[in-house]
Formats: C-alpha cells, sequence, structure tokens
C-alpha cells in the first residue's frame, strides 16, 4: 500500500489546544486525529472501573489484554469495548489519575505499539507527549506547541466550566502545575527527535491561528 500523506506528530503542555489544534488540522488536510492522550485515559478509566491499581502489574497486564480502546477519528469519539467513553475520560478525576498509569511501562509499551500502527501509512496527526521523540521520531513534521501558565489555566478553566464541569480556576492552574511537573520528571527519551521540533508560541495566538501555522507548515513539507 502507498502511503497516502505525512506523520505530523504535535507535543505541547496541558493547556495549550494540542488536541483541538491536532482535530482541526487532521480535517484541514483530510488526514486522521490519533489523540494519544484518549488512550491514557481510557487505560485509566477501564483501570479505575475495575479497582485495578498502578503498581499492580499482573492485573493491568490481563486488563490490557481484555480490553479493547477504539479511536473514532472521523467523529472524535472514544469507545472502551464498544462504550462511548468521550466525556468520562475528560473528567478531573481521571485527569489527576492519568499521570500514575501512563508512567507504567507496560501501559507505554502497549499503547505506543498501537500508536505506531496509525502512522504506518502516513496521512496521521498524532498529538502527545511522547508523540515526536519516541512514537514516531521519523515523523515529517514535529511541533511543540507552549504558552504562558495563566493563559493555560484560563483556556482549560473555561473548556470544564463550559461542560459543566465544577471547579475553580486555582484549582486548574494547580492540576496544571501538578502535570506539568509530571512530565517535566517522566523521560521519554529520544533527544534528537526532539532537536527538529519547531516550537511554537500560543499565548498570544487564536486557534485559528494556530492551525493555519501547522497546516502552512504541512503543506511546505508535502501536505
Ligand atoms: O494530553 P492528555 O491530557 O489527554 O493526556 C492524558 C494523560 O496521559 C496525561 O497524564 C499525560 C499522559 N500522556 C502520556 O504520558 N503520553 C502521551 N503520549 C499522551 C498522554
Amino acid at each position: 500500500m502507498k502511503r497516502r500523506g505525512l506523520v505530523i506528530a504535535i507535543d505541547g503542555t496541558v493547556g495549550t489546544g494540542k488536541t483541538t489544534t491536532a482535530r482541526r488540522v487532521a480535517e484541514r488536510l483530510g488526514y486522521r486525529h490519533l489523540d494519544t492522550g484518549a488512550m491514557y485515559r481510557a487505560v485509566t478509566l477501564a483501570a479505575t472501573r475495575r479497582g485495578v491499581a498502578p503498581e499492580d502489574a499482573a492485573a493491568l497486564e490481563a486488563l490490557l489484554a481484555t480490553s479493547t480502546i477504539d479511536l473514532d477519528s472521523g467523529r472524535g469519539r472514544v469507545l472502551l469495548d464498544g462504550q462511548d467513553i468521550s466525556e468520562a475520560i475528560r473528567q478531573p478525576e481521571i485527569t489527576r489519575r492519568a499521570g500514575a498509569y501512563a508512567d507504567v511501562p507496560l501501559v507505554r509499551h502497549f499503547l505506543v505499539a498501537q500508536q505506531q500502527q496509525w502512522g504506518q501509512w502516513g496521512g496521521v496527526v498524532a498529538e502527545g507527549r511522547d508523540t515526536a521523540a519516541v512514537v514516531f521520531p521519523d515523523a515529517e513534521l514535529k511541533i511543540a506547541l507552549v504558552a504562558d501558565l495563566d493563559e493555560r489555566a484560563d483556556r482549560r478553566h473555561r473548556e470544564l466550566t463550559a461542560k459543566g464541569v465544577g471547579i475553580t480556576l486555582e484549582q486548574v492552574r494547580s492540576d496544571i502545575q501538578t502535570r506539568d511537573r509530571e512530565d517535566a520528571e517522566r523521560d521519554y527519551g529520544g533527544t534528537s527527535a526532539a532537536a527538529e521540533i519547531v516550537e511554537i508560541d500560543t499565548t498570544r495566538m487564536t486557534l485559528e491561528d494556530q492551525v493555519d501555522y501547522v497546516v502552512a507548515l504541512a503543506c511546505q513539507r508535502g501536505a
């Protein structure tokens, strides 16, 4: 089979608009959108529901072997064993717990292998912390989105409030700081891939600007 387009890997800190940017870039280019964070969240939700702790490697392995996680890229839905969990995985409790499950090597190996299958034929916008360094070190375009903490907290707070999640701006800000710390401490390796990353500061950019910019870079590289 012939490759159907580029692999674009978008990394970025919490609240930089990674997910929305990746989804819209994928729509504009007619590519699939791979939200790797949604996969880690789905595992977290499945484990939480079944009472499996991140430390319990045997139970986690059994859980992964018996669960099916599907990303419906076209409709932007996430399914766990056929059930739509798109909203459930965005709840603050799952967000807080996800880091602990994402730290477990067997979870990372399992999900990275699934993610790499998505990239096999190109035509994919993958998004998440290690997508450029580990999952797709040979991606034709690698982007890192950054923005000031206050701006990110504001964006995330507006987003959660609009969804009816009751949480204060202070709590959102502190959750983001915790997750920044966790991300900084997690070693994804692949520093040579990181060297080719195009960093975009989105603090004063609108989402439209971000999307236009990434699409323009992709077109320069043959998308
Ligand atoms: O991007 P997100 O907030 O949806 O990510 C959810 C969690 O999964 C977060 O704790 C970071 C982790 N994650 C990861 O370790 N590697 C990825 N490629 C994507 C997300």
